[in-house]
């Protein structure tokens, strides 16, 4: 199975779960999980915008920092720059925060409600150039979902 159709059979999956509910936690917990397990990627998880800082969210994998300021790490920067952004090799990212040495590439996605950033989808992969637009683009198209 490609990567595309590996989306494109967890999509209405996602949809179904997340359908109905209106808890933020709940839902960002059941996509963690199932993007996580239909990937083995390394962490999969959310970091919620409180004020200045991320919050750790609800996540898949090892035990990971629990704030991040606004600007700060992939995570900060997808948050100030708005913007997905695709890391293929953590290490040559200037400022990337190391909750785990075992990473290697990261994508990070930011979800909007209301032109507002509330939160950022962050996956991090022990492989380097694990991410690319396919992974961009079916992220993109969960968050605007959940
Ligand atoms: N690497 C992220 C921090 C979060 S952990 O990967 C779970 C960053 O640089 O923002």
């Amino acid at each position: 199975m490609t990567k595309d159709e590996k989306y494109k059979a967890l999509f209405p999956q996602i949809e179904s779960l997340v359908s109905g509910e209106q808890d933020m936690i709940a839902k960002m917990a059941n996509v963690a999980a199932a993007l996580h397990e239909a990937f083995g990627f390394w962490w999969t998880g959310f970091y919620r915008v409180e004020g200045e800082k991320l919050v750790l969210g609800p996540f898949q994998g090892p035990i990971a920092c629990t704030r991040i300021p606004f600007g700060r790490g992939v995570c900060g920067t997808a948050w100030k720059q708005a913007q997905t952004i695709i890391v293929p090799n953590v290490h040559e990212f200037a400022g990337h925060i190391a909750c785990s040495t075992a990473s290697n590439s990261e994508i990070v996605v930011p979800i909007f409600r209301n032109k507002q950033i509330i939160a950022v989808l962050d996956i991090d992969s022990v492989d380097y150039g694990t991410f690319d637009e396919t992974d961009k683009q079916w992220l993109e198209k969960i968050t605007q979902i959940i």
